[in-house]
């Protein structure tokens, strides 16, 4: 399972990195605004920290305007994945995008019969954000596990993307149901290294070894 991080902040990149977890960063255009910083710019300084998949997203919403920014959004880096926005246009954009080479990254996907048309568009990842589907009451975990279903009945080859994570059972989830890539925020990829009984554990060995009054060269 790859770990996508969920973020346009530079430092929370760079730790990720450095812990060897991130496989891949997505951005959108509300976590560049968080940021204060210029759109592409941001982005090309991303993919070019990150070995890994980079998503850019799009912000026009016609075909014409998505087709120009993705092809701009490409240029930046050849891991740049262009991320448009779930509906007709967008999804042209991918089937024009992907016979030019470029991959994308579908967006906004909150039911299994659009992540259906994304498949078929050609789609390398489909992001189902789980979590503001949870937010209006439903089960975001659900839309993955159907997902999952139709792209291994017909053997698509778009990738399941978990977004909108907003906790580890979600990743827990992502990862039951055998979801090929999830992104994360910075928050929720630290929470996962923690539980308390490592550190009590690691309390505990380091205060049994500290009794003996002996280093660790002794
Ligand atoms: O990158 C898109 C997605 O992960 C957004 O998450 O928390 O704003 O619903 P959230």
């Amino acid at each position: 399972m790859r770990f996508f991080l969920d973020t346009a902040d530079i430092e929370e990149i760079r730790t990720g990195l450095e812990w060897g977890m991130v496989d891949g960063v997505t951005t959108n255009p509300s976590l560049i605004a968080r940021e204060g910083r210029s759109y592409l710019p941001t982005v090309r300084e991303i993919a070019e920290l990150v070995p890994g998949p980079v998503s850019g997203e799009v912000l026009a919403t016609d075909y014409e305007g998505m087709l120009e920014q993705g092809r701009r959004l490409a240029e930046l880096g050849d891991n740049v994945v262009v991320k448009v926005p779930l509906g007709p246009a967008g999804l042209r954009v991918v089937q024009t995008l992907r016979q030019e080479g470029t991959l994308c990254n579908v967006t906004l996907c909150f039911s299994a019969p659009q992540a259906l048309l994304a498949a078929k568009a050609g789609a390398a990842y489909i992001s189902p954000f789980v979590g503001r589907v949870d937010d209006i009451g439903g089960v975001g975990m659900e839309l993955i596990a159907e997902i999952l279903t139709i792209y291994r009945q017909y053997d698509f080859e778009t990738e399941v993307l978990v977004a909108s994570v907003r906790h580890p059972e979600h990743l827990l989830q992502a990862a039951l149901l055998g979801a090929e890539v999830a992104t994360i925020p910075f928050g929720v990829l630290a929470k996962l290294y923690r539980h308390p009984l490592t550190d009590i554990g690691l309390e505990r060995f380091l205060a049994d070894w500290q009794k003996t009054g002996k280093t660790f060269d002794d």
